[in-house]
C-alpha cells in the first residue's frame, strides 16, 4: 500500500470533512530542488508520516508556477504543494482548498510559517466563482471515486484562465491513463508530461 493512503482513522478517511480519532501532531521534511521546508502534519490527513512520492515527483517535474498567478493547490492536505508554490512565486495570489478541516488548519499554519499569510486557505465552496487560475497543481483525491473526482476536476479545470495550465499527478494503478482519456474526451487537451515508478504527471490545457 502506498504511504499516502494509510490514513484511515476508525471509520474516517483522510478526505473526511472532520477526521475523528486522537490527534498526533508531527512534522515532515520536504526537499525538492531549492526548497527545504518542515511541514506540520497530524493524524487524519493524507501522507501524515511522509510527503507522498507522487507529490514530490509533481513538484520536481512540473514547470515552476507563473509569477503572476493566481495559483491553486487543489486538495491541499497540509499544504506541501501550496507551500512550494508560495515559495516559488512569492508575489502570486495563492489559493489552497480542501474539504478536510484538519488539513486546512495545518495548511494555514504551514503557509504562515513560510511567509504566505496572505494566501487563502479554505473549503472549495468558499472560493468566489469569478476567480480564474493561471495554474492549478494537484495530487487529486482519486479515492473519492470516479464520478466524484470527475465532478471536482470539471469544476476546477473549468476555472483555468485562457492561457492557464493544470498539472496533476496520478498513479497508473489508480487510473491515470483512463483519467487522461476522459479529460481529452471532455475537451481538456491533456498530455503525459512525465512518468516514473507508475506515476504520471498530466498537463491539462483549458477546454477548447
Ligand atoms: C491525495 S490527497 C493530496 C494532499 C496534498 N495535496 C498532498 O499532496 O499531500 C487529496 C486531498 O484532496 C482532498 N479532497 C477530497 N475531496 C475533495 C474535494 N471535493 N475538493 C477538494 N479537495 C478534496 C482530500 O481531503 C486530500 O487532502
Amino acid at each position: 500500500m502506498k504511504a499516502g493512503y494509510r490514513q484511515t482513522v476508525g471509520d474516517s478517511h483522510y478526505y473526511s470533512a472532520s477526521p475523528g480519532g486522537k490527534r498526533r501532531p508531527g512534522t515532515v521534511g520536504l526537499r525538492v530542488g531549492d526548497l527545504d521546508v518542515e511541514l506540520a502534519t497530524d493524524r487524519g490527513v493524507f501522507a501524515a508520516d511522509e510527503v507522498d512520492f507522487g507529490t514530490r515527483y509533481l513538484l520536481g517535474e512540473a514547470p515552476r508556477p507563473p509569477q503572476d498567478g493566481p495559483l491553486l493547490d487543489l486538495g491541499c492536505g497540509y499544504g506541501s504543494i501550496a507551500v512550494a508554490l508560495g515559495q516559488w512565486a512569492p508575489q502570486a495570489p495563492l489559493w489552497a482548498v480542501d474539504v478536510n478541516t484538519r488539513a486546512l488548519e495545518l495548511c494555514r499554519a504551514n503557509l504562515d510559517r513560510y511567509g504566505r499569510p496572505d494566501a487563502t486557505v479554505c473549503h472549495p465552496d468558499e472560493v468566489p466563482p469569478d476567480v480564474r487560475f493561471a495554474a492549478i497543481y494537484s495530487n487529486p483525491p482519486i479515492r473519492i471515486g470516479k464520478a466524484a473526482l470527475h465532478e471536482v476536476l470539471a469544476n476546477w479545470l473549468g476555472r483555468l484562465a485562457d492561457e492557464g495550465q493544470a498539472y496533476l499527478v496520478v498513479n497508473k494503478n489508480l487510473g491515470s491513463d483512463s483519467l487522461a482519456r476522459w479529460l481529452n474526451q471532455q475537451g481538456w487537451p491533456t498530455t503525459r508530461l512525465s512518468s516514473r515508478r507508475g506515476y504520471r504527471i498530466l498537463e491539462v490545457q483549458p477546454q477548447t
